[in-house]
């Protein structure tokens, strides 16, 4: 049986590697007994190699990262420095990111091209801005079409889907979590789209995970009625309880 999956994204926090190390350090400990779930935590990249020196058990990756490996790009981290420091998955094309940075959808699709060609798993985000259900399904399917623009049907295995609606984010104000129905739903037609894309076996094989005010209460639920293969978890992941809490119920429903 495949792992459940359940991803930590912190986001811009913690503010100093002192309090980055103690979280991950909890966060390893209380997940370490887990079997049925892989636990995966995308801590700022000023503090990834610490946190990968410190834990055992849980998986470390990036929130992002360039597409070349190296070269005048003021300001980026590239995939392979990310690799170099420990990293082996990448968070790609994040709401914040395409909101906040104008990340487009040819950098997102250069960005995922370049980290699962080279040996690294891929979290692709995508989900739309406004709870409007006629136009989920198009932007989710363009967003996911365009992303996949580079990627070979070889690489597929290290792919990773988030759906995450933007307005279920816990950072946006008012929000509150898309119901598991409508998620299966959505979880559904972008399985479709990838079914399509690179044939049953491969496609069908790619797991799709939710995103959006995931917490302890509500994580079991996208994964029975939702249908999940797991969650992405900002807020929730800078609590150490919440966060391995989130595991444990993940992997136990
Ligand atoms: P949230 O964030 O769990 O705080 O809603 C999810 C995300 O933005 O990845």
């Amino acid at each position: 049986m495949n792992k459940r999956i359940v991803i930590g994204n912190w986001k811009m926090n913690p503010s100093s590697e002192k309090d980055a190390v103690t979280l991950a350090r909890r966060v390893d400990e209380g997940v370490g007994a887990l079997k049925r779930a892989a636990v995966l935590i995308a801590p700022p990249h000023v503090f990834l190699r610490r946190v990968v020196d410190e834990v055992g058990h849980v998986g470390v990756g990036t929130q992002d990262a360039f597409w070349e490996p190296s070269g005048p790009y003021t300001g980026e981290v590239s995939y392979q420095q990310a690799k170099s420091a420990g990293a082996e998955f990448v968070i790609v094309g994040h709401s914040e990111r395409r909101i906040y940075l104008g990340e487009s959808g040819e950098m997102i699709a250069k960005k995922l091209k370049a980290v699962l060609s080279h040996g690294m798993k891929g979290v692709l985000c995508i989900g739309e801005r406004e709870r409007v259900d006629r136009e989920v399904a198009s932007v989710v399917g363009d967003q996911l079409l365009s992303a996949l623009e580079g990627a070979a049907k070889n690489d597929i295995g290290r792919l990773i889907v988030a759906y995450e609606p933007v307005w279920a984010t816990s950072t946006v104000a008012g929000s509150g979590p898309d119901t598991p129905q409508s998620a299966a739903k959505t979880a559904l037609y972008i399985k479709k789209i990838l079914v399509s894309r690179f044939g049953t076996a491969a496609g069908s094989a790619v797991p799709v995970v939710y995103g959006g005010s995931v917490n302890v209460k509500n994580a079991e639920s996208f994964m029975r009625e939702g249908m999940m293969a797991g969650v992405l978890v900002g807020g929730a992941s800078i609590d150490a309880k919440a966060f391995v809490e989130i595991a444990i119920r993940v992997a136990d429903f």
